[in-house]
């Protein structure tokens, strides 16, 4: 007998994974990948078990010596990618560090998304969906993607990292997030490595000379991410130009591409279940669950991982230190032991789903949770509901990411 795979490069597999993980589920929920020299963690209950456990790392130099030997595939394709070059240097994002300095990294980020006001950046998001409605309303047919998701989208997290970009710049920081996103796949080429090392150097490059302008000329009070770091640095207490350059790529990087899919990937789930949308679209109370159960349906961020700094027991497996591990959050969120039959339909008013996956767990959990909530709170049902006859006039083409998962164009008609 074969052993069990998850091949993540397939065209069935990007347009729809959860028929594979749920094979995965039931066949190998604990599952050794012995071509990428990779952990899979399928159910929820060993999902988040590994999310909380103390003994691990997300740094990859530590776990680099714990295990030397680490994912020989992906180190060759990275050697290729960098053709001989040094590698870039190891981001000091808090995603990538591990305590002490993560709490401290954390502890300055968080206090800088506070700044930022939670109610000026849904003020931004509710202006830019006006907008933008009033806008489509008149053209009749647009795609989710382009025309709305990411507009709105790119108006908040430029508000909250301290960007004034104009449409050019838009597109090309989308560009950009969008093959540095890539390299996050399990089975990234070559090729996908060096184009995502290159935009991600030029989105250093793009942050580096926001973070000098904020620096040469601070506001008086700080309200967007790169200000608010560099406030604490002159105070004494912050972090380093490298830390606040790192926070920065990060928050643009994991900001811009997750929610904009959220908004893509509900509008397409809502689509293949009319029920649900009618019933959305009548009673407003579902605004914050329909969000959450729609994350837990199809979430933007199928996986994270950690390295096991000990040997770690999972479903019955023992994951040997230094060993790199996917939890597939996707899994975890379809897993009919913690979800129930009818785990495979959208419930909108579902109990417990703002405790799903969705957003990882432990000491690394999404900091911008409460922001993309709010986010898909406004944008949704205001697009529901200003066009009830919204329907797709095209097939809905996927961005085929495996980590950031999400609809690359969803053409649609205002009155279909
Ligand atoms: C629907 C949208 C989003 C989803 C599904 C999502 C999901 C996630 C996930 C799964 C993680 C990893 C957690 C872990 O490893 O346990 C994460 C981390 C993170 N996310 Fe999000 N995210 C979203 C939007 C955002 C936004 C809008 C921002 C910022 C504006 C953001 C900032 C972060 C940061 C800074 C981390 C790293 C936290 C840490 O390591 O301490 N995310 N996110």
């Amino acid at each position: 007998m074969t052993a069990p795979t998850l091949d993540t490069t397939t065209a069935a597999f990007f347009a729809d994974p959860y028929p594979d993980y749920a094979r995965c589920r039931t066949d190998a929920p604990v599952l050794y990948d012995e071509r990428l020299d990779v952990w899979m963690v399928f159910r929820h209950d060993d999902c988040q078990a590994v999310l909380r456990h103390p003994a691990t790392t997300v740094a990859m130099r530590r776990a680099m010596r714990l295990r030397p030997e680490q994912q020989p595939l992906r180190m060759a394709r990275m050697r290729e990618a960098m053709a001989g070059g040094p590698f870039p240097r190891p981001s000091l994002s808090v995603y990538q560090s591990d305590p002490p300095a993560h709490t401290k990294r954390r502890r300055l980020l968080g206090a800088a998304f506070a700044a930022a006001g939670a109610d000026r950046l849904r003020a931004v998001a509710d202006r830019e969906a006006a907008t933008r409605l009033d806008e489509l309303a008149r053209r009749g047919r647009f795609d989710v993607m382009d025309d709305y998701a990411f507009p709105i989208h790119t108006a908040v997290i430029d508000a909250l990292v301290g960007f004034d970009h104009d449409d050019e710049g838009r597109a090309l920081v989308r560009t950009w997030s969008d093959q540095a996103a890539r390299i996050a796949d399990p089975d990234a080429s070559a090729a996908v490595l060096r184009e995502g090392f290159a935009a991600t150097a030029a989105l250093e490059r793009h942050c580096a000379e926001l973070i000098e302008a904020r620096r040469r000329r601070p506001p008086p009070a700080p309200t967007d991410v790169a200000s608010s770091l560099l406030a604490a640095q002159r105070d004494g207490a912050g972090l380093t130009d490298d830390e606040i350059l790192d926070q920065v790529v990060l928050v643009y990087l994991a900001g811009l591409e997750s929610t904009a899919s959220l908004i893509g990937n509900a509008v397409h789930a809502l689509f293949h279940d009319g029920a649900a949308l009618e019933r959305w679209r009548r009673e407003p109370d579902l605004d914050a669950p329909a969000v959450d159960e729609l994350l837990r349906f199809d979430s933007p961020v199928q996986f994270t991982r950690r390295v096991p700094t000990a040997p770690l027991a999972v479903g019955g497996h023992e994951i040997p230190a230094g060993s790199f591990v996917i939890t597939w959050l996707g899994a975890a969120n379809r897993d009919p032991d913690r979800w129930g039959p009818d785990v495979d339909r959208l419930v909108l008013d579902r109990p417990g789903t703002a405790g799903a996956l969705s957003f990882g767990g432990g000491i690394h959990l999404c900091l911008g949770a409460a922001l993309s909530r709010i986010e898909g709170q406004v944008a949704l049902p205001a697009l529901l509901r200003r066009f009830p006859r919204l329907a797709p006039v095209g097939a809905t083409v996927w961005n085929e990411r495996v980590m950031l998962r999400g609809v690359r164009s969803l053409p649609v008609a205002t009155e279909g």
